[in-house]
C-alpha cells in the first residue's frame, strides 16, 4: 500500500496537464484501477485481515482523491496565470477618434423646409416613389397625348410581354402626393410634400435623381394672394434675408391660372447672392389647382380651391450653400460630404436658426 501510494501522489504531483491527470485517475481510482482491484480483494481476507486493511485501503483512495483535485485546481490557475500573463490591456490608453458622419445638404434643407413651413401650419404628407400612371399624369390633368409626358423624360417600369396595362412609372415629380393627399384628408389640407423624383436627364444641372418639395393649400377662400404671402415668407425665412417674388404667367395641366416664381438675386462678382440686386431667379412653379385635379383627388371645385408649388430642392441647396455642380450631391465623395455636410446634432429650427 506504502508502494502504491508514493507512486501515485509522486505522479499526480508531476503531472503536466488536466488529461495527464484524468490518466492517473483511471489507473489508480478507476474501475479496473490498482486501488479499486485492491479493495475487491478485502472479500477473500478474514474479519481480522479485513478490519485492518479496510480502512487503510479507504484513506488511500480518499488520499489519493483529495491530490487529484487539488492538483486539478493548481492546474487552472496555472493556465489562467499563462492567460493573463499573455492577454493584457492598457486601459489608460486614449480612445481611437472615429469620424462622425454628417448630414447631407439635401438632409438638412429638407429640414429647413419642414421647419418653415410647419410653422405655417403645413403637414408633411410622402407618396411611394414608384406610381401609376394615374396619379403621376391623368389625375394631374395630363392625359396620355399630352406633350408635358414626352417632355418630362419618364422612366418607366417593365411589363410583361402581352400585358397591355399602362407600365408604373417613377414618379416625375411629387405633384401625384397632392392627389393622395386630397383622397386621404379631403379638404380642407395645408401640406408639403418632400422627396425624390425622377427622369431621364444628365449634366451639371440635372441628374437622374433628384429632390422636390410639393405645397397644396385648400380652404373655401384660398387664393393667389395667399400664395404669393406663403411663398416670400418662406424665402425670406430660408435665406435669412428679405426676398422679393416675381410671379411670371406660365402653364401648367394641373394649374389655373398658373405661374412660374422668380426671386431676386444678384450676380455680382460671378456668384449668385438671394435677396439683393435687380436680377430674378427662376425657382418654382405654382398657381390656382385645377378644377379637374380636385375632382381627381375627389374634392368638389365648387366648394374648394387653393393653390400647389413645386420647388427643387436641390437647387435651393445649391444656391443657399453656394454648391456649385449637383452632381456631386450623388457621389458619395467623402471629401465632399465632410466639406458640404452638417453636424448630426445641427437641427434647424425657426428659433435656433436656419442660416448657419
Ligand atoms: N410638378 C411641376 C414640375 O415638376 C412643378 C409644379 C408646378 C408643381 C406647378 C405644382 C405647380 O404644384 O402648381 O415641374
Amino acid at each position: 500500500m506504502d508502494d502504491l501510494r508514493i507512486k501515485y501522489i509522486d505522479a499526480i504531483a508531476a503531472a503536466a496537464d488536466e488529461a495527464a491527470l484524468e490518466e492517473l485517475r483511471l489507473q489508480a481510482v478507476g474501475k479496473k484501477g490498482e486501488v479499486s482491484l485492491k479493495m475487491r480483494e478485502l472479500g477473500k481476507m478474514t474479519p481480522e485481515e479485513r478490519q485492518v486493511a479496510g480502512p487503510a485501503l479507504n484513506a488511500l483512495k480518499n488520499e489519493i482523491n483529495s491530490a487529484l483535485a487539488a492538483k486539478k485546481v493548481a492546474l487552472a490557475d496555472a493556465a489562467l496565470d499563462a492567460r493573463l500573463a499573455t492577454e493584457w490591456l492598457d486601459v489608460t490608453l486614449p480612445a481611437r477618434n472615429r469620424r462622425v458622419g454628417t448630414i447631407h445638404p439635401i438632409s438638412q434643407v429638407t429640414e429647413e423646409v419642414t421647419a418653415i413651413f410647419a410653422d405655417m401650419g403645413f403637414a408633411v404628407a410622402e407618396g411611394p416613389q414608384i406610381e401609376t400612371d394615374w396619379y403621376n399624369f391623368d389625375a394631374l390633368n395630363i392625359p396620355g397625348h399630352h406633350p408635358a409626358r414626352a417632355e418630362m423624360d419618364t422612366f418607366y417600369t417593365h411589363r410583361a410581354e402581352g400585358d397591355e396595362r399602362a407600365p408604373h412609372v417613377l414618379r416625375t415629380h411629387t405633384s401625384p402626393v397632392q392627389i393622395r393627399s386630397m383622397e386621404k384628408t379631403g379638404a380642407p389640407i395645408r401640406i408639403i410634400c418632400p422627396g425624390r423624383v425622377y427622369r431621364a436627364d444628365y449634366d451639371q444641372t440635372h441628374t437622374p435623381m433628384f429632390h422636390q418639395v410639393e405645397g397644396l393649400a385648400l380652404g373655401r377662400d384660398i387664393s393667389m394672394a395667399n400664395l404669393k404671402w406663403v411663398l416670400e415668407e418662406f424665402f425670406s425665412a430660408f435665406f435669412g434675408t428679405e426676398v422679393k417674388t416675381r410671379f411670371r404667367a406660365s402653364h401648367f395641366p394641373f394649374t389655373e391660372p398658373s405661374a412660374e416664381v422668380d426671386i431676386q438675386c444678384s450676380w455680382e462678382g460671378g456668384t449668385v447672392k438671394v435677396g439683393e440686386g435687380d436680377d430674378w431667379l427662376e425657382v418654382l412653379g405654382s398657381g390656382m389647382v385645377h378644377p379637374k385635379v380636385l375632382e381627381a383627388g375627389g374634392i368638389d371645385p365648387n366648394e374648394y380651391q387653393g393653390f400647389a408649388f413645386g420647388i427643387g430642392i436641390d437647387r435651393l441647396a445649391m444656391l443657399k450653400y453656394g454648391i456649385p455642380d449637383l452632381r456631386a450631391f450623388f457621389d458619395s465623395d467623402l471629401r465632399w460630404l465632410r466639406h458640404y455636410g452638417f453636424a448630426s446634432l445641427d437641427q434647424p429650427t425657426l428659433h435656433g436658426g436656419l442660416n448657419r
